[in-house]
């Protein structure tokens, strides 16, 4: 195990996980929802006195109405933001756009930020993509009653990048953001200031969503729990709160800090005219050289830096970013049902036939308006990166597993629904320890048998990845805690997804289920489980990570040839996009902070359907 250099500063130490600790009384459950689990309710976080920060604000969470459509204005929950303290800069609003203002921060401040919940909800915000004590991180189990203030303290331990805040609250995620809740937060530090890209008017924040509108011109959201199996989808694509954003630039480079703010939908980047996208850095910032590539797959929470240079188009011109044509990131049945036109599936999935995932659509239209002789010239060289090795992790032979299963019902990792204070051995992580971790398909995602696969020991503790999505698929339906699959729980599993379901695809499975298996989608073999399998952008809370390795099963090498050229694995993540079949193993710190850190499914339907879990670093 290598040294590491441990930069926290004590007083963070003291913030650390031990919040738990401050738990109070009798756990409170948080609604009624559809949810099993309890989730206690913390006292919220205070103010402390010898914490000095450098920029204090106050974020507000309220419901507003925003003109979004011509017409009626939309009915939305906004992020505004009154800095109390800090440089004048440090919150930019976008014009007209229910987005959240744009928070700019520095490396090395220290930040105060008083979070007020003016809704009728819970809430609680989460950094996503900062380096944050675990009661800092926008934990659910911290989300905070209507009239009530959370407030955090944290020193900014990130390099130069752009994140996201976003509300995590137990199960309702997905619907504050898709309801307006989300903004960027832009990191600034002395290494990217010295490469003197364009920045003021020339750098660009571009948040991509998706919404459906009713006549009126208000959201429709998940109406029946068909919509979140494949994530919701909205039929209209906005950029910045906008939906007829168009971006009127001089002929030079611009900086586009494009986010990807829908709750579900995958897209393709690309210039209508063929012009490559220069890509600068991704989640946690600069790669160390830009990167030329014809297209790029950005999955709800990446973000992505892009060198856009206009320099000879003449004014008038246009080019469009689109989103461009792909398969495979939806069960094979969905695409070909949307594909077909077919009518009659409920919700989501007949609203995605009006703008399909993986279809050809405009995302926005760049225009010159102005001549300008001068442009910035693209530095060669953006960063430096240390690429950690497999020998540098703490587990060179045994990669913590994360194990994604679909079930019509339930969407797991590791097996089991997102549980507060459910902590497994796998989920356990030595403080000040690099890990080395692997991404995978569960049921098998097509190779039909996984537990034979060659990985297989070093990469789950002993589990089998095929009987993960059994058990959980057990615990789901029984809620008995226990974990073990036995001959009754299988057969429960079973039944409940040939019923109930609606899909109809399930029910000739039931005569594989032999008894041998460990249950659930392992029953199906590689067939059915491709049939199943979707794409999903599984996010991990705290320190950005590295991609090692990638590897895809035969039979989704098609459709993975669609997305394969657009992903950048070179930099910092804290998000993966990971296609059916794949195989994806990624190296990840977990350095300074104890406590519970989450990881997660970021199509938001799927984390508030359980597609969640906690890692407890100790
Ligand atoms: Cu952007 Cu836990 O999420
Ligand atoms: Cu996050
Ligand atoms: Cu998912």
């Amino acid at each position: 195990m290598p040294t590491i250099t441990n930069y926290s500063r004590r007083r963070f130490l003291t913030h650390s996980g031990l919040g738990l600790l401050a738990y109070a009384g009798i756990p409170k459950l948080l609604g009624a929802m559809e949810g099993m689990q309890a989730m206690p309710k913390m006292a919220p976080n205070k103010a402390s006195s010898n914490f000095k920060p450098d920029v204090e604000l106050e974020l507000f969470c309220r419901s507003n109405s925003v003109a979004i459509l011509p017409g009626r204005p939309t009915l939305v929950q906004q992020y505004s933001a009154k800095l109390l303290k800090g440089p004048q800069n440090t919150l930019t609003e976008i014009p007209g756009s229910y987005l959240g203002p744009v928070i700019h921060l520095q490396k090395g401040q220290r930040i105060r930020v008083h979070l007020i919940n003016k809704l009728a909800e819970p809430t609680i915000t989460h950094w996503h993509g900062l380096h944050v004590p675990a009661n800092m991180d926008g934990h659910p189990v911290y989300a905070i009653n209507p009239g009530e203030r959370y407030v955090y303290e944290f020193e900014v331990l990130n390099r130069a990048s752009m994140n996201i805040y976003h509300p995590h609250p137990h199960e309702a995620t997905a619907k504050q953001v898709y309801h307006g809740l989300a903004g960027a937060l832009i990191i600034k530090d002395e290494e990217e200031a010295a490469l003197g890209l364009p920045s003021g008017e020339f750098e660009i924040p571009i948040v991509i969503q998706d919404r459906l509108f009713d006549e009126k011109n208000q959201l429709i959201y998940v109406r029946h729990r068909h919509d979140r199996m494949m994530g919701f989808y909205g039929d209209r694509v906005l950029v910045n709160g906008r939906s007829d954003f168009k971006l009127n630039v001089a002929s030079r480079a611009y900086r586009l800090r494009i986010l990807n703010g829908s709750t579900a939908r995958i897209y393709k980047l690309g210039w209508d005219d063929g012009m490559p996208i220069t890509v600068m850095g991704v989640d946690g910032g600069l790669l160390e050289k830009p990167e030329t590539k014809p297209y790029v797959m950005l999955a709800p929470g990446e973000r992505l830096d892009v060198w856009a240079d206009f320099s000879g188009r003449g004014v008038g011109s246009k080019l469009v970013m689109r989103s461009l044509p792909f398969s495979g990131v939806l069960p094979k049945m969905a695409e070909r049902m949307m594909g077909g036109g077919m009518g009659g599936m409920h919700g989501g999935m007949m609203q995605t036939s009006a703008l399909p995932v993986g279809s050809d659509y405009p995302i926005f239209t760049v225009q010159v308006t102005q001549k300008v002789s001068d442009s910035p010239k693209m530095p060669t060289q953006l960063s430096k990166i240390t690429r950690y090795k497999i020998s540098d992790t703490a587990n060179p032979n045994k990669a913590v597993p994360i194990g994604i299963s679909e079930a019509p019902m339930a969407m797991l990792l590791n097996g089991r629904p997102y549980a507060y204070d459910d902590v497994q051995a796998n989920e356990r992580i030595p403080i000040n320890t690099i890990q080395l971790m692997e991404i995978f398909h569960a049921h098998g995602g097509g190779h039909g048998n996984p537990a034979s696969d060659s990985e297989n020991e070093s990469s789950s503790n002993g589990m089998q990845h095929g009987q993960m999505g059994g058990m959980g698929m057990m615990n789901r339906m029984n809620d008995d805690g226990d974990g073990q699959p036995s001959g009754q729980m299988q057969h429960g599993g079973m039944g409940m997804m040939g019923g109930g379901h609606g899909m109809g695809m399930m029910g000739g499975m039931n005569h594989q289920d032999n008894g041998q298996q460990g249950g659930g989608m392992m029953g199906m073999g590689g067939g059915m489980g491709m049939m199943m399998s979707m794409a999903h952008p599984i996010h991990l809370h705290g320190q950005s990570f590295q991609i090692v390795s990638r590897s895809i099963s035969e039979d989704a090498a098609e459709d993975y040839a669609t997305v394969r050229d657009g992903l950048i694995d070179n930099g910092w993540k804290d998000t993966v996009l990971v296609m059916p079949g794949e195989k994806v193993r990624i190296i990840k710190p977990f350095q300074d902070f104890k406590g519970l850190f989450m990881y997660h499914c970021h199509n938001l339907e799927h984390e508030d359907m359980g597609m969640m879990r906690d890692f407890l670093v100790e």
